[in-house]
């Protein structure tokens, strides 16, 4: 409690939050009213009666895809480029309030798509926002498409196929790729083409891994060309592959409150993270979907504190990680250290 002012000044870099899983219960009702969507009905799912009810539902997740459900169905709200340029703004303005300086968000086209929105309306929303809170709080941002595992690879496929015709790599609109949805499952090496393709062209490669699946997931992404594991927390059940972890200082971007909400460890005392401390594996603190999490990064990084009173030079190796394995130029990394 004592380090909560140290906490909320300490120059933070987000690694691990899903646009998409900052859609709060009122923005989806209000976006379902302004864009004449749909909710579920309340009288088959009692949730969706109001925004109260709603967040209480979040309250009682039993697995990742139980989380999932609400999480694809509260996003099929976002229809308009204005829906997208919204959902990053309010994420932006709360992230800058919380002391974070650089901020590298994930996305989901597949599943907007899947609904009729075009790949351009995402992108440009999504963008807009990014431009907005670089130019207006003097963040920096990076974009993460991420392809569903829950999804077919032929949709993957087209939504690579779309980013990579439109240069967004290269114009620096989209700054790297990521996996996320169900974990255990869909085939563990499900993007291997794609990932190839994008290591070929020196994108950055992350992948959602050791969540709810067992450590093969996360070696199965290293070896896909991954370079950051999200999540990750299952690496503890493997000592070789977490030596390895450490030796390449590949970062794990942990995400305490959501790995509470989705029942993979009874509470933050059980995230590995003095383990990760000891073992010299590289980490990052992180929300996840603040919107149905409970939280966002700054509630993040007290409830690890309360858990594990960890000292002022303990937070500046995560800090210093932090900064160190963004995905931005050296010039950035020397102003946020
Ligand atoms: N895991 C997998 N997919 C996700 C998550 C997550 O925690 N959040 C949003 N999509
Ligand atoms: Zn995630």
């Amino acid at each position: 409690h004592s380090l909560h002012e140290f906490l909320q000044g300490l120059p933070k870099c987000e690694h691990h939050v899903h646009l998409e899983g900052c859609l709060t219960p009122e923005l989806i009702f209000q976006l379902a009213e302004r864009n004449g969507v749909a909710l579920p009905d309340p009288a088959t799912n009692p949730a969706y009666v109001s925004i109260e009810s709603l967040t209480a539902r979040y309250d009682r997740f039993t697995s990742l895809d139980d989380f999932l459900s609400f999480y694809f169905e509260g996003m099929a709200v976002l229809r308009n480029e204005r829906d997208f340029t919204d959902l990053a703004w309010s994420y932006f303005q709360k992230a800058h309030a919380d002391g974070v300086h650089h901020a590298e968000v994930f996305f989901d086209p597949q599943v907007h798509q899947s609904r009729g929105v075009p790949y351009e309306t995402i992108v440009a929303g999504f963008a807009e926002g990014c431009r907005r809170a670089e130019q207006e709080l003097g963040l920096s941002t990076r974009l993460i498409l991420c392809f569903v595992r829950h999804l077919s690879v032929s949709s993957a496929k087209q939504v690579y196929e779309e980013f990579v015709q439109h240069k967004h790599f290269e114009l620096g609109v989209i700054h790297g790729l990521g996996w996320s949805s169900t974990e255990v499952g869909p085939p563990k090496d499900m993007f291997r083409e794609i990932y190839a393709s994008a290591a070929e062209k020196g994108i950055p490669l992350t992948a959602h891994a050791g969540e709810e699946g067992d450590p093969t997931y996360i070696s199965a992404a290293l070896e896909l060309g991954a370079q950051r594991i999200d999540h990750g927390i299952r690496l503890i059940e493997d000592p070789e592959l977490m030596k390895r972890v450490a030796r390449e200082g590949i970062l794990l971007t942990v995400c305490p409150l959501s790995n509470v909400r989705l029942k993979c460890v009874p509470d933050v005392s059980h995230v590995p993270i003095r383990r990760f401390l000891e073992a010299g594996v590289k980490f990052s603190i992180n929300s996840d979907d603040p919107a149905y999490f409970g939280g966002y990064i700054l509630d993040n990084y007290c409830a690890v504190q309360e858990a594990f009173e960890l000292n002022v030079m303990e937070w500046r190796i995560i800090a210093e990680n932090s900064v160190q394995e963004s995905w931005i130029p050296n010039e950035r990394k020397a102003q946020l250290l």
